[in-house]
């Protein structure tokens, strides 16, 4: 049995990830291919409940190495639960966020160094990477209109952290993807839907069978 692919979707609030994820989804499972969507932090019972706990206000005052312990405490189950098992059956994995998340969101935004973040990835899931990782880019003004229609306003307690947070969220992707070209690969996700869409099929061009 071929070992499934492992797609990530990274991006900012707003990038239009979770879309973009379900129609990728649909056009390989148009070629006769097992897919498994799935989303961090989440995936798993066990995962989702600590996402609740990410995402919710119990997480007020959390300093940055326990919200990063948390998040791959998450990520730890996913990987053991779900992700590695589908691969292992020869299911692509298409993923809402993964590691390079929390080097974006725990490192560039909150400040912990990059080994610091990686070290907790190696212990709790063995350093797995995505073959590929799709970073979805939008202007700030486009994804700020997204959000407003999607939460009024009522942003969980990460995505709602301040705009200079989340500046420095997408300097840090933009420089994962300068550094690692091979592993990821820049998609604009200003246009509609459809034509983000065709950018991602074109990017993951030599791996589909
Ligand atoms: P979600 O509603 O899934 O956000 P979005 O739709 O914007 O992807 O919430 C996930 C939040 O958790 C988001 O603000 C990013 C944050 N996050 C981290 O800070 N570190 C991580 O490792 C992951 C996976 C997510």
């Amino acid at each position: 049995m071929t070992r499934g692919m492992f797609i990530a979707f990274e991006g900012g609030e707003g990038a239009g990830k979770s879309t973009q994820a379900r129609l990728l989804a649909e056009a390989l499972r148009t070629r006769g291919l097992e897919v498994v969507v799935t989303r961090e932090p989440g995936g798993t019972p066990g995962a989702e409940a600590i996402r609740a706990l990410l995402l919710g206000t119990a997480g007020e005052g959390w300093h940055a190495r326990a919200e990063a312990l948390l998040f791959a405490a998450a990520r730890s189950d996913h990987v053991e639960r779900l992700i590695v098992p589908a691969l292992e059956r020869g299911a692509w994995v298409v993923c809402d966020r993964f590691v390079d998340s929390s080097r974006a969101y725990q490192g560039g935004g909150l400040g912990l160094s990059d080994a610091e973040v990686r070290e907790l990835h190696r212990i709790g899931s063995g350093g797995l990477l995505p073959d590929l990782t799709l970073l979805v880019e939008v202007s700030p003004d486009v994804a700020a209109a997204r959000l407003d229609l999607r939460d009024a306003g009522n942003a969980d307690r990460i995505g709602g952290r301040d705009a200079a947070f989340h500046a420095k969220v997408a300097a840090a992707f933009a420089r994962f993807a300068e550094e690692e070209p091979a592993r990821f690969a820049r998609i604009d996700g200003d246009g509609p839907a459809a034509e983000v869409h065709a950018g991602v099929m074109s990017a993951l061009g030599g791996l589909l069978p």
